[in-house]
């Protein structure tokens, strides 16, 4: 019988055991689900620049900013020369008379425009999708971010210009606005 233990150790035990830990290295005995999952403090920061890291950001209308207008205007709102206009300091973002961002974001607005010395001749398509909460959320957000500094845009305000612009066909240009 004790001659049997040497070899029994090469022929069973040994490769039994190998066999046995490499399916221990693929989790076949220790669970990896309850192991402390490392969350880098990296992405809490960059998430917080995102949006400019001002208080704005509690503003329901970040999201909105942040899901649909940021590809193009940027995350801060400072849009890419010659492409995307900026929204920071946009007179027709911020303009008093209210109705012209909300159409811009209902029915688009394109054609040739000038900002800060630098020529636009984009597209920029209907979020007519959005409701009217939406709209009035994301206008509210981009005209109180980046240093603008115009008043809320309300929900009826958004409706109104919904019903009285419902014929208007293809995007706006600027001289159709005024
Ligand atoms: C696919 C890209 C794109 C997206 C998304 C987009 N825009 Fe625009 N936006 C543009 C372009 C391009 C222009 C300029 C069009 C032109 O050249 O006449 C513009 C112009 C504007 C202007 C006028 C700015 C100025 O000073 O003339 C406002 C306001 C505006 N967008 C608001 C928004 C809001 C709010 C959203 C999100 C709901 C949004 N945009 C989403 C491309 C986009």
């Amino acid at each position: 019988m004790k001659k049997l233990i040497l070899p029994f150790l090469f022929i069973i035990a040994l490769p039994l055991t190998s066999i046995l830990s490499g399916c221990n290295v693929k989790g076949f005995f220790t669970s990896y689900d309850d192991d402390p999952v490392y969350e880098s403090p990296v992405t809490e920061v960059v998430a917080g620049a995102e949006t400019g890291g001002s208080s704005a950001d509690a503003s329901p209308g970040a999201k909105t900013f942040k899901e649909i207008c940021s590809s193009c205007h940027q995350s801060k709102g400072q849009g890419v020369p010659g492409t995307y206009p900026p929204l920071a300091g946009s007179a027709l973002a911020q303009n008093a008379d209210n109705s012209k961002p909300i159409r811009i974001v209902l029915h688009g607005f394109q054609g040739a425009i000038e900002r800060n010395g630098k020529t636009y001749n984009g597209v920029m398509t209907a979020w007519a999708q959005l409701t009217d909460q939406e709209v009035a959320e994301v206008l509210t957000y981009v005209r109180s971010s980046w240093g603008n500094s115009a008043g809320a845009v309300s929900v009826d305000e958004v409706k109104t210009v919904r019903d009285q612009t419902a014929s208007k066909v293809g995007a706006y240009t600027e001289a159709e606005l005024n």
